[in-house]
């Protein structure tokens, strides 16, 4: 009788709890409101709305998992705690140079009602503009081994939103943006279209890639990501059309398994952006704020950069990665049909040293320098490079000393054909070789399929190779620019040498295929860059004519574009891409990639909407000189630009690199002006950027130059 008693008293007490929460558990922050129940069924759910309109209806939370009953029902809570935070913290490198963190906190312990109850809490955080949330497997008293086969985790919309999405993709993420409602989504439509990329994965023809744009007919923005992904498979989303729901479709294994995790485990952060100016989501730094600060102590050596490249002559066919090409080809009669052009031979690299040198540009990434290249990738096979052994028309000891001798720093590059395994094995190997000749970063590359067999690029396997390159390179104080990777998710925070990555389709789709539609650069920032800064190598100033054997082929943007691009699209790490004769034909234009900086103290989105146009100003690290980016889609667009951030007691000249009359993308791509204006804080400037177009500006004040 007693037992029954105290068994009532709780179950009261419990259900107490549960009634007196229901209102506790809603949390709010600005005009985001985010509320978490638990359904009659004991189904975790959460609903966000957005200046009192729901932007997320009831949504359920969960997992299944192999050998084990569900984790998405049946729970009871046993405790809410909630907590706030607001403070700032100093990144460092970034687009400014101090960040907010402000959230309200809520975390629910729940626990199952049965036998041998497992435990499962979730945190969620609600931001100014946005909500996070993410999954805890507490220690458990039976079982701590849990297999993944599938995230339950819903998004479920209000409508039919306007998407910009590329498909989902276990292997890549080189795509263009298609932009559709969420209705018309047809991921397979769009990989069978895309012959230009090497792997192509995508099993559900209904799902798409995050970081997911969505406009709402009422005009509102809202972003879909994941923030901090560590020992776990990338997050991508199912389409239910008849719903307008997403739920997680997390990249599996070789097995087919998505996750195998060992409590007590964290997930990465689901993150839902939300505003009412497309502006904001572009300014939001959630998904930095929900990494963990840097792991790496001293930080000094992790320094932004310029870099040029021995690298367009062969995107562009002029010269070859592999060195067999450097033979000259005759046929059988011994007549000369194709004259040897390897491109990373050493007088061709002390070329790009000198321009490096001349121009004040930090570095120079080589490609194509070890040996491998003849048969890289395509082939499924094992030990291709062994990221030490130059060709021979290489001289690493004299390029070593040259460089040095004109203080420029030569750029590593580890192709690795998608080999993750081999690398590993050669991780040390490679990176001591690094230090030994003083490259202090490395492009890494990961083309085809990925070894271990039957893994995918975006899996858990590999995030967490990524992950342990960026460790092992952090210990060899290497900073690491990575191609054909997962699309980022913040993890620089956490990893500062984690300088760059590729994670999307960059501009040598220009040089070999048909290339990124205009309005490409205007959806990149508020997709492929929420995650993290992109090696995207702009600078083309040769816009057409440049691809051997294809005369028709041309960049898809005016030149004036190209040089704003260095400001809308961030990243510490900014290829200056074309070849140097290049630039040498254009020393006024090249004037603004040398000047650029590559760090900011600060940024101001002054103007943006997903697919039509970007207006970024930036100030330069430690430094009173403003620079503008402001680029359209294929439709010219005239802007005023108030230049009210500037400081209100001093006066400024702005150089502003323009579109010419009579430029556009297509015909006359080449044709820019520029002119000089002073300007102060009260200066409101017109812009004309032509069809594909764009502007840069730089504004420095009278005193200083
Ligand atoms: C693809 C990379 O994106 C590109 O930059 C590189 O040149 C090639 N792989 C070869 O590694
Ligand atoms: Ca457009």
């Amino acid at each position: 009788m007693i037992k029954k008693i105290v068994v009532l008293l709780l179950s009261i007490t419990t259900t107490g709890n549960v009634i007196a929460q229901t209102n506790k558990n809603e949390v709010t922050l600005n005009q985001v409101k985010l509320g978490f129940a638990l359904n009659p069924n004991g189904v975790p759910t959460y609903t966000v709305s957005y200046k009192d309109k729901v932007i997320i209806q009831n949504s359920s939370l969960g997992f299944k998992l192999a050998d084990q009953r569900p984790m998405d029902a049946g729970f009871e809570i046993t405790n809410i705690e909630k907590t706030a935070k607001n403070e700032s913290w100093k990144p460092v490198w970034g687009e400014t140079n101090t960040i907010q963190n402000h959230y309200e906190e809520l975390t629910v312990h729940l626990k199952e009602k049965s036998e041998k109850p497992r435990l499962l809490d979730i945190i969620f955080r609600v931001f100014e503009n946005g909500i996070a949330f993410r999954y805890i497997f507490p220690k458990q008293t039976e079982l701590n081994y849990f297999i993944i086969t599938d995230e339950l985790t819903e998004f479920n919309l209000t409508g039919d939103h306007k998407a910009f999405w590329i498909p989902g993709d276990y292997d890549s993420n080189e795509y263009i943006y298609t932009t559709s409602p969420l209705s018309q989504i047809d991921a397979w439509k769009v990989q069978k279209a895309a012959t230009d990329i090497a792997v192509r994965t995508v099993p559900d023809q209904f799902a798409v890639q995050t970081p997911l744009m969505l406009k709402t007919a009422e005009g509102l923005y809202i972003n879909i990501h994941e923030a901090a992904l560590i020992n776990y498979p990338a997050m991508q989303l199912h389409v239910n059309k008849a719903t307008n729901g997403l739920s997680s479709n997390l990249v599996p294994d070789a097995l087919g398994n998505k996750a195998y995790l060992h409590a007590p485990f964290s997930t990465p952060w689901r993150t839902v952006i939300v505003s009412d100016k497309a502006a904001d989501i572009l300014d939001s730094k959630m998904i930095l704020n929900l990494n963990e600060p840097s792991v790496i102590a001293e930080t000094e050596w992790i320094k932004p950069m310029k870099f040029v490249g021995v690298w367009w002559e062969m995107q562009t066919g002029k010269s070859t990665w592999s060195y067999a090409e450097n033979m000259d080809k005759v046929d059988r009669n011994g007549k000369l049909i194709a004259s040897g052009k390897h491109g990373a031979n050493t007088a061709n690299v002390k070329k790009y040293i000198d321009f490096a040198a001349k121009n004040g540009i930090g570095g120079v990434l080589v490609e194509g320098w070890n040996t491998g290249w003849e048969d890289w990738f395509g082939n499924w096979k094992e030990e291709v490079f062994d990221f030490v052994t130059p060709y021979p028309d290489f001289d690493l000891k004299e390029i070593t000393v040259y460089a040095q001798s004109k203080n420029v720093k030569m750029i590593m590059h580890n192709e690795t054909s998608g080999s993750a395994s081999s690398y590993e094995r050669q991780l040390d190997t490679a990176f001591c070789f690094m230090n030994k000749f003083n490259y202090p970063a490395v492009k890494t590359g990961y083309v085809g399929k990925i070894i271990p067999r039957g893994e995918h690029h975006d899996g858990q396997w590999m995030v967490n190779h990524f992950n342990r390159v960026n460790q092992k390179a952090a210990d060899h104080k290497v900073m690491i620019d990575v191609h054909e990777a997962m699309r980022p998710t913040g993890l620089h925070r956490t990893y500062p040498n984690f300088i760059a990555s590729e994670a999307g389709r960059g501009n040598e789709y220009n040089a070999f295929s048909n290339g990124n539609a205009p309005e490409h650069e205007t959806i990149l920032p508020f997709t492929r860059l929420m995650g993290g800064p992109m090696d995207y190598t702009p600078g083309i100033f040769k816009l057409k004519g440049y691809a051997s054997g294809d005369p028709g082929r041309q960049v898809h943007t005016t030149l004036a574009k190209q040089l704003a691009l260095y400001v809308t699209l961030y990243s510490p790490l900014q290829m200056a891409a074309d070849c140097p004769e290049n630039y040498e034909a254009h020393p006024d234009a090249f004037q603004f990639i040398k000047d650029v900086p590559t760090d900011w103290d600060d940024t101001k989105i002054i103007e943006a909407e997903p697919g039509d146009y970007i207006t970024i100003a930036r100030k330069g690290k430690n430094s009173q000189a403003w620079y503008i980016g402001a680029i359209t889609d294929e439709n010219a667009r005239k802007t005023k630009i108030a230049l009210s951030f500037l400081d209100k007691d001093k006066s400024y000249i702005a150089t502003v690199y323009a579109d010419a009359k009579g430029a556009d993308w297509k015909e006359h791509p080449e044709l820019y002006k520029i002119t000089k204006t002073k300007v102060t804080s009260a200066s409101v400037l017109t812009l004309e950027l032509a069809p594909g177009g764009g502007a840069a500006l730089e504004i420095v004040p009278v005193d200083s130059k």
